[in-house]
């Protein structure tokens, strides 16, 4: 039978219901802005990495050398001076887009977003300086 109290003890439950649902959905919002994506795109995989360092040797260490320590500083990895900004940001802009007026073309036409992503973490990883 339906009397006051069952209807009552209904509708707590549903309430309790609804309130979990919701909190739930708050727990997952709460989630996605805790983990921002990482400055300068995701992590590239271990295939993307794999092809950056192949990349890096047939098609960056003619001009910047195999260990980035160009004697030439604007070509220099290894120096701790960076001309167009060191962070994976910055190094992912210069690499996709190059360096207007000079020998440094533009590559994002030739290489993957992942691929690009990890050359930037190939380069800084010359810098001693850098993390
Ligand atoms: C034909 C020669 C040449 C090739 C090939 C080349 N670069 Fe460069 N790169 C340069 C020159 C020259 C500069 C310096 C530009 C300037 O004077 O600002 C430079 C600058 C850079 C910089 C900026 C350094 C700084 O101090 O901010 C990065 C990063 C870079 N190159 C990455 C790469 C990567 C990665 C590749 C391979 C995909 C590559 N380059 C291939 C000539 C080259």
């Amino acid at each position: 039978m339906l009397n006051a109290r069952t209807v009552g003890a209904v509708c707590v439950a549903l309430v309790m219901i609804a309130g979990t649902g919701r909190s739930l959905v708050m727990a997952q919002a709460a989630k996605k802005k805790a983990a921002p994506k990482a400055a300068g795109g995701p992590a590239p995989t271990a295939e993307e990495v794999a092809s950056a360092e192949e990349i890096y040797k047939t098609k960056c260490a003619v001009c910047h050398t195999l260990e980035g320590n160009s004697p030439i500083p604007n070509m220099n990895f290894a120096d701790g001076a960076w001309l167009h900004g060191s962070t994976v940001k910055d190094v992912v802009n210069t690499i996709s887009n190059g360096i207007q007026g000079t020998a440094m073309m533009p590559f994002k036409t030739q290489f993957s977003e992942g691929e690009i992503a990890a050359l930037a973490r190939k380069v800084r990883s010359f810098d001693p300086k850098l993390k």
